[in-house]
C-alpha cells in the first residue's frame, strides 16, 4: 500500500560543474526526475525538485591547474551554462543552486560539527602520497605506478583498469603523481573517518528487508555492498579547494566531496524556502533520490548513514536509480568527445526539446544500459511523434474546422465500440499513473503514445470523410470523440512532453480541466471552439542525421589523430634482425656547441659503446648515470660531429619529451631484448 504521503522533496544528482551536460546525464538522471515532479504537481502534491552544481572535489582543481585559471572560475563557468541548457531544455527545478554558496558552506560545516560533537567520527593518522612538486596530497585516482598483480604500469591507486583488482596508494610499484610526473613521498596526515560499520546492521534492516520495493539493480547494488561488510570511510582530504573542515587543528584540510555534495540538497532547499524543515525532518515527507548507478552506494550507504548520525533528518523512500546510455554502440566520453551535448543540441534544433525528451524517454536505461543512435532519433521522430502523435491531432483538428468551423460538435450517437474504447482510454490513464509512481518511465511513455495508436484506428475505421454528406450525427459524434482524445493527449503528455502540452493546450483552448477529470467528465462542451492545427513536429531529413553522424565522426578521427598511426606489420624475421640489449649509461657529458646532443658511453658487459643521443633537452648527463637503458645495438655506426656512435639508445616519445626505456628489475648488462 502506498503511503498517503504530506509532500514530496525530489532531488536529482547535483553535476559536477567541470563539463557540460550531456544525453546520458539527462536519460539515466534529469528526464526522469522531471517527468516524475511534473506527474506529482499536476496531482496536486506538495513538492520540491532539487538540483544544483557540484563544485568540488578534485578534477576541478586539475581543470583550474591545466588551464591555469582557479577553481572559483572553473565552476563559475560551467554553473552558469548548466544552469542554462536545463533552463531551455525545460528541467523544471525548483531551484538549481550550487555548492560554493555561503548557505551551502554553513550548512555542511554545521553538519560535520554536528556530527563531530557527537563523537561519531573517528580521527585517524595515517601516511599518504604527497606530491613535492605540486606541494599536496594527492587522490587515489590521482597516483599511477605498477600494479604489483599483472605489472599494468598504468595502474591508479585505488584500481588497476587491466586486471581489475582494486588497490590502495601504497601497493603499487614506482608510485608517480598523475598530475606532475613526480616520485611521491608518503607523509603523515590526519583525518576524520565516518564508521560505516557502525550503521551497517540499521542500514541492513533499513535495505535489504524494509525497502524490498527498490529497484533490482540498486538493492542488489546495496546488497553486495552490505554483504561485503562496511569499512569506516574518511569525509576529509588534504585540499585547499571544498569545505573547510570546521575544527581546531585541521588547517589544508577540507571536507570530501561526497561529504558535503549531498548536503547541497538540504542547501539548496534553506535557500528555497525557510520552511526548509518540513522536507527533511517531517516523517510524512517523501524523499526520492534520482541518480545514476555510479552514485548508488553515496545515496543509498554513505549519505543515510550520515543522516542517520545527525539523528533529526528522514531518510530516503527511494532512490530510483538509471543504468548508463551509450552513444553509437560506444561509451559516452567527455575526453574523448563522445558525446552529444545538450547546450549544442539547444542551439542545432531549436524549439525541439520535447524530441530528444521523447526519444530519451523511450530509450531510458532503466534496467540495463541502452543505446541512443541518431537514426533511431529520426525514427522515433518520423514514425512516432510526427506520423502518429501530430498525425492524429491535426488530422482531428483539420476535420473540425472543415465540417464544424472549429466548434466543438455535440455528440448524441455514441456506440457500445465507442464507450469500450473510451473506457480503454480511462485505463491507460491509470496504467500511465501507475506506471511514473513505480518509476517505470518507458511503459509510461508507451502507454500515453498508445492513446494517440487508438485514435489513429479509429479515424481511420470510422472514416467520417465518407459520412459527413450521409449521416451528420455519427460525424460529430466521430469528431467529438476525436477531440476528447486530442484533449486526453494534452492533458496526459505534460509529464513528457511539457512544450508540445502546452502548446496544444493553447490550440483547444483547454481550460478549468485537471489531470483527475480525465476519464471522469468530458473535456469538452458542444460549442466550444478550437483555434486551427499548428504543426506539433515536423520530419526530420537524412542530411540532418548525417550532420549528426558526422559530427560524431569527426570527434572519432580528431581523438585518434592525437596517436601516431600503426605501421604496417613486419614479420617475426624482420623483428628479430634488430638486436637490443640491455647496457648501463656509465658516462654521459654534453656534446660541445650543440644544443640537444649528448655523448654517452654504456657498459654492454661485454664491451664498452660510445653513442650520441639528442636528448639534452630531456635529461641532464648526471641524471643518466646508472641507468639501465635499452640500446639498438646492431645500428650501422654513424659519425655525428665527428664522434662515431654505434648504435641507438631507445626513447619513448612523450610529446616534447624523451623518455628512457629501462627494465623493471634491473638485469645483467648485454642481456637481450627480444
Ligand atoms: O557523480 C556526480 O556527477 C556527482 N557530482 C553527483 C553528486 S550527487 C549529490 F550527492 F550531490
Ligand atoms: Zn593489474
Amino acid at each position: 500500500m502506498q503511503k498517503n504521503w504530506k509532500r514530496y522533496t525530489v532531488t536529482s544528482a547535483l553535476p559536477y560543474a567541470n563539463g557540460p551536460i550531456h544525453i546520458g546525464h539527462l536519460a539515466g538522471v534529469y528526464i526522469p526526475a522531471d517527468i516524475y515532479v511534473r506527474y506529482l504537481r499536476i496531482k496536486g502534491k506538495d513538492v520540491i525538485f532539487i538540483c544544483g552544481s557540484d563544485e568540488h572535489g578534485v578534477p576541478i582543481t586539475i581543470k583550474a591547474l591545466q588551464e591555469k585559471v582557479t577553481p572559483q572560475q572553473i565552476v563559475d563557468r560551467y554553473h552558469a551554462m548548466i544552469k542554462k541548457s536545463f533552463e531551455d531544455f525545460g528541467i523544471s527545478f525548483d531551484i538549481y543552486s550550487r555548492t560554493t554558496n555561503k548557505v551551502h558552506y554553513e550548512t555542511a560545516s554545521q553538519f560535520f560539527k554536528t556530527l563531530y560533537n557527537k563523537g561519531i567520527f573517528i580521527e585517524k593518522t595515517t601516511e599518504q602520497y604527497y606530491d613535492t612538486e605540486l606541494n599536496q596530497f594527492l587522490a587515489d585516482r590521482y597516483i599511477v605506478g605498477t600494479c604489483p598483480h599483472c605489472g599494468n604500469e598504468k595502474a591508479y591507486g585505488d584500481q588497476c583498469e587491466k586486471c581489475g583488482t582494486s588497490l590502495n596508494p601504497t601497493d603499487l610499484i614506482n608510485p608517480r603523481s598523475a598530475i606532475s610526473g613526480s616520485e611521491l613521498v608518503l607523509k603523515e596526515t590526519k583525518h576524520w573517518f565516518l564508521p560505516l560499520d557502525k550503521f551497517e546492521s540499521a542500514l541492513r534492516k533499513w535495505i535489504l528487508e524494509e525497502h524490498t520495493e527498490w529497484k533490482s539493480n540498486v538493492y542488489g547494488q546495496c546488497k553486495s555492498w552490505l554483504d561485503m561488510g562496511l569499512q569506516p570511510r574518511a569525509v576529509s582530504r588534504d585540499l585547499e579547494w571544498g569545505v573547510p573542515v570546521p575544527v581546531e587543528g585541521a588547517q589544508g584540510k577540507v571536507l570530501y566531496v561526497w561529504f558535503d555534495a549531498p548536503i547541497g540538497y538540504i542547501s539548496a532547499t534553506k535557500e528555497l524556502s525557510s520552511d526548509w524543515e518540513k522536507y527533511w525532518k517531517d516523517k510524512d515527507t517523501c524523499l526520492i533520490h534520482f541518480i545514476g548507478k555510479d552514485n548508488i552506494v553515496f545515496h543509498c550507504i554513505v549519505f543515510p548513514a550520515m543522516l542517520m548520525a545527525e539523528g533529526s533528518y528522514i531518510l530516503p523512500e527511494n532512490v530510483p536509480a538509471n543504468e548508463f546510455l551509450n552513444l553509437e554502440g560506444d561509451k559516452i566520453s567527455t575526453s574523448r568527445n563522445w558525446a552529444v551535448w545538450l547546450h549544442e543540441y539547444l542551439q542545432e534544433f531549436p524549439g525541439k526539446q520535447d524530441v530528444l525528451r521523447y526519444v530519451l524517454t523511450a530509450n531510458m536505461p532503466e534496467t540495463k544500459d541502452n543505446d541512443f543512435t541518431w537514426k533511431d532519433f529520426q525514427t522515433r521522430n518520423n514514425s512516432e511523434l510526427v506520423a502518429i502523435l501530430g498525425n492524429f491531432v491535426n488530422r482531428t483538428l483539420v476535420l473540425t474546422h472543415k465540417y464544424f468551423n472549429g466548434s466543438v460538435p455535440l455528440c448524441q450517437d455514441i456506440k457500445q465500440e465507442e464507450f469500450e474504447m473510451l473506457n480503454e482510454i480511462a485505463q491507460i490513464k491509470s496504467n500511465i499513473e501507475l506506471n511514473i509512481e513505480t518509476f517505470k518511465f518507458r511503459d509510461a511513455l508507451k502507454e500515453y503514445m498508445n492513446i494517440a495508436r487508438l485514435g489513429n484506428k479509429y479515424l481511420t475505421e470510422t472514416e467520417p470523410w465518407k459520412l459527413i454528406n450521409k449521416d451528420i450525427e455519427r460525424t460529430k459524434a466521430i469528431i467529438a470523440i476525436c477531440l476528447e482524445i486530442t484533449g486526453t493527449l494534452a492533458i496526459l503528455g505534460q509529464p513528457f512532453l511539457p512544450f508540445t502540452s502546452e502548446k496544444l493546450y493553447k490550440m483547444l483552448n483547454l481550460e478549468n480541466i485537471t489531470w483527475d477529470d480525465v476519464g471522469k467528465k468530458p473535456i469538452f462542451k458542444a460549442g466550444h471552439v478550437v483555434n486551427k492545427a499548428e504543426l506539433l513536429f515536423d520530419k526530420i531529413e537524412d542530411s540532418v542525421i548525417e550532420y549528426q553522424i558526422n559530427k560524431l565522426k569527426a570527434s572519432k578521427q580528431n581523438f585518434q589523430n592525437n596517436y601516431v598511426q600503426l605501421k604496417n606489420n613486419i614479420s617475426y624475421d624482420e623483428f628479430a634482425k634488430m638486436d637490443v640489449r640491455i647496457a648501463t649509461i656509465t658516462h654521459a657529458e654534453k656534446v660541445p656547441k650543440t644544443d640537444n646532443l649528448l655523448k654517452i658511453t654504456v657498459d654492454l658487459g661485454f664491451e664498452q659503446r660510445i653513442v650520441v643521443s639528442g636528448v639534452a633537452h630531456c635529461y641532464k648527463p648526471e641524471e643518466l648515470i646508472g641507468k639501465q637503458v635499452c640500446l639498438l645495438a646492431n645500428l650501422e655506426p654513424r659519425k655525428i660531429k665527428g664522434i662515431e656512435s654505434k648504435g641507438m639508445i631507445l626513447f619513448v616519445e612523450n610529446g616534447e619529451q624523451l623518455v628512457a626505456l629501462s627494465p623493471i628489475n634491473s638485469v645483467k648488462n648485454g642481456s637481450v631484448v627480444k
